[in-house]
């Protein structure tokens, strides 16, 4: 899979060299390209952003460099993902389906925003996901689109070296994941669950399913229904 980002910020995205997708992307599994959107501006100050129509707080960013963008970055199959937070919620099912894409280009916008002409027109050439990371605002779009790359490259095969994992996470079955122990079994007078030293797989997977049903009707209910 191919994933690029346009970005004022670069740097954001040195943490994609770490850990887990740092492998990944040594190994050819996961491409990274990351561009900087001052790159596709004309004047000397590579500006990138104007003040908004209509009047209000803040500043906007200026079409004509995202529109350039685009037009180098996006081929036929790319899916043109714009982080927002008046995007529609992100959540594993979403992670899982662009896990499928050959090719995805993350925008992000800082500042009020990107003028919405280039979403209206990104729909017109290719497929357009706008996407919040929940109810709350950030600064711009990067965080979320590091927070959607993370989601997204572990459900790459090859990406975690231990498949089951994805399989037992919180969400992979639309519930909370069971709570986990380690060594010692006793520690600052608190004991592991019994059952989990019984070595009865059976039992303890009932357990376990049965802490992810109590744990989501307490923590999060709405994942119930
Ligand atoms: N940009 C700013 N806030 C955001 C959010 N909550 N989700 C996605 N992108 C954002």
């Amino acid at each position: 899979m191919r994933i690029d980002v346009l970005t004022i910020f670069p740097e954001y995205f040195d943490a994609l060299k770490i850990s887990l997708i740092g492998k990944a992307s040594s190994s050819g599994l996961l491409e990274f390209g990351i561009h900087d959107l001052r790159d596709f501006t004309h004047d000397r100050h590579k500006t990138v952003d104007d003040t908004p129509y209509g009047g209000g707080a803040g500043m906007v960013m200026r079409p004509e460099p995202w529109g350039e963008a685009l037009d180098k970055l996006a081929v036929q199959d790319t899916v043109v993902v714009f982080p927002s937070p008046a995007g529609q919620l992100f959540t594993q099912g979403i992670a899982s389906e662009l896990a499928s894409s050959r090719h995805i280009l993350l925008c992000c916008g800082r500042y009020e925003g990107i003028d919405e002409r280039v979403v209206e027109h990104a729909k017109s050439r290719w497929t357009v996901r706008v996407l919040s990371l929940g109810d709350y605002v950030l600064n711009g779009g990067e965080v979320a689109a590091l927070a959607m790359i993370e989601a997204v490259s572990r459900l790459v095969p090859g990406v975690i070296g231990n498949e089951q994992s994805l399989i037992e996470e919180s969400h992979a079955d639309g519930l909370l994941e069971y709570p986990s122990f380690t060594k010692p079994s006793e520690w600052r007078g608190l004991s592991v669950p019994e059952i989990l030293l019984s070595g009865d797989h059976a039992a303890i997977a009932a357990w376990r399913k049965q802490q992810q049903i109590e744990r989501t009707r307490l923590i999060r209910p709405d994942l119930i229904d």
